[in-house]
């Protein structure tokens, strides 16, 4: 099957009474009329959001549904967010709309917040995996709304990834995934968000955030007073009341299936790295572990001197860094950096000209200022499939404290690094 890509320039787009207007060339008009068609009568194609590429097909057409599965390798456990262009097509989906859902709806939709209700008949098991709830997302992007308009149709879509690799953020990251398996790609450009949407579970008194995003937990508890968190990754929020359900010990709290997944993974082995530990000589902590499992570097690192914290007991490896990174190319080995401008510099200086190796053999790829999380964010899929294209064996990647954005980060890091 030949993949086409359909161009739409979000910048050619805008907002009308009627809804979004697109100005296309002819031919990708053309093509984009017979996608659409396609869609309607059950196949399944990529569009961009401003979160992350989603692979979409009719929500209410079992058949349709299972065609996502099969192209991603997805695990049918794991069940679809349904994607719709305006908020009166959400109450036929769901069994009422609680007055919790109705403040997220009007504080953050359209937006990369995605809300999960008490499902109603017209929603198919097949999108929500056997589940009686139903999650639903309307994507603030141009083109998505475009799209979505004109199929007029709740579109099910999870990123249009192969099952376990980093999210696509532009068309050509979903080309080389899906090529062959899918008829068509809308080209929107890249995402802004560069990460999948906050899931937040709308259905009991409290919201509960189920996958961290760019919306934030705080800025959730601004909307409705109160929400609770899951995971490890969640709890240190710059907010002290927010509280982690987990830690509640609340059972019938609900858990995202697909968090339970290894995901966003890059052939590389990751290494993540805390900023503030670069330059100063100390030890430098990393969360990094030799893993027994991983027979690619575990080798390497055992054969690696590292300077030991001794006075740690805990699991944590404590490894110099630089230690590590040089001993890396001296060996030959790919190695890969994301990091901030000023963790760079701070490297650069590291690196004396005497030295054999040279920093210029480290695949560096900057996401900007230190504090930026929201560009480091927005790069970090990007980044880890660009590693892999390099053939890179080990990425080191800059760390950010857990709050605001950086839970988000945090939580998608640690999963490519297999600690998730
Ligand atoms: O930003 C996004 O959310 C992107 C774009 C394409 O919209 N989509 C996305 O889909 O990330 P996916 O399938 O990769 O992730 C969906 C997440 C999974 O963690 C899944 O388990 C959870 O949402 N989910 C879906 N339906 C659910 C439900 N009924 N209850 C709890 N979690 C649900
Ligand atoms: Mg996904």
């Amino acid at each position: 099957m030949e993949t086409k890509i359909i161009k739409i320039d979000k910048t050619n787009c805008y907002e009308s009474e009627t809804g979004v207007e697109c100005e296309i060339s002819e031919a990708d008009l053309a093509m984009f009329s017979k996608a659409v068609e396609a869609i309607k009568n059950g196949d399944v194609l990529a569009f961009p959001t401003e979160t992350v590429y989603g692979l979409g097909a009719n929500a209410l057409d079992s058949k349709s549904v299972l065609k996502i599965f099969e192209a991603k390798g997805r695990p049918s456990d794991n069940p679809l967010i349904v994607h719709v262009a305006h908020k009166d097509q959400i109450l036929p989906l769901v069994k009422e709309i609680p007055k919790l859902a109705q403040k997220l709806m009007d504080a953050f939709m359209p937006g990369p917040i995605t809300l999960v209700f008490k499902k109603s008949d017209k929603v198919p098991m097949e999108v929500t995996a056997g589940l009686e709830t139903v999650a639903i997302r309307i994507p603030s992007h141009v083109v998505a709304r475009y799209f979505l308009e004109r199929v007029n149709l709740p579109i099910a879509a999870p990123s249009a990834n192969i099952s376990g690799r980093p999210s696509p953020t532009s068309a050509n990251h979903v080309y080389d995934d899906l090529k062959g398996k899918i008829s068509y790609i809308i080209d929107g450009g890249n995402s802004d968000f560069g990460l999948e949407s906050t899931v937040v579970d709308v259905t009991g008194k409290i919201p509960v955030v189920l996958r961290p995003g760019s919306i934030t937990a705080n800025q959730i508890k601004l909307v409705c007073g109160d929400v609770l968190g899951i995971g490890s990754h969640t709890e240190n929020v710059d907010d002290s009341n927010y509280e982690n359900a987990l830690n509640q010990n609340t059972p019938d709290i609900p858990m995202s299936p697909g968090m339970k997944y290894r995901h966003y993974a890059p052939v590389a082995k990751v290494i993540l790295v805390e900023d503030n530990k670069l330059g100063d000589y100390e030890p430098y902590e990393t969360v990094c572990k030799p893993d027994t499992n991983d027979k690619t570097v575990l080798s390497l690192l055992v054969e690696i001197d590292c300077k030991t914290d001794k006075s740690r007991q805990d699991n944590i490896g404590f490894y110099d860094f630089t230690l590590l990174l040089k001993e890396y190319l001296k060996q030959n080995i790919k190695v890969g950096l994301y990091c901030s401008k000023e963790f760079c510099d701070k490297l650069i200086t590291i690196f004396d000209s005497s030295d054999d190796i040279k920093i210029s053999d480290v695949h560096i790829i900057c996401f900007g200022h230190e504090d930026d999380a929201k560009s480091a964010s927005k790069g970090l899929f990007a980044a880890l499939r660009e590693m892999d294209d390099v053939g890179a064996l080990v990425v080191f990647a800059q760390t950010f404290p857990v709050k605001g954005l950086g839970v988000a980060y945090m939580n998608r890091l640690l999963k490519a690094a297999g600690k998730g």
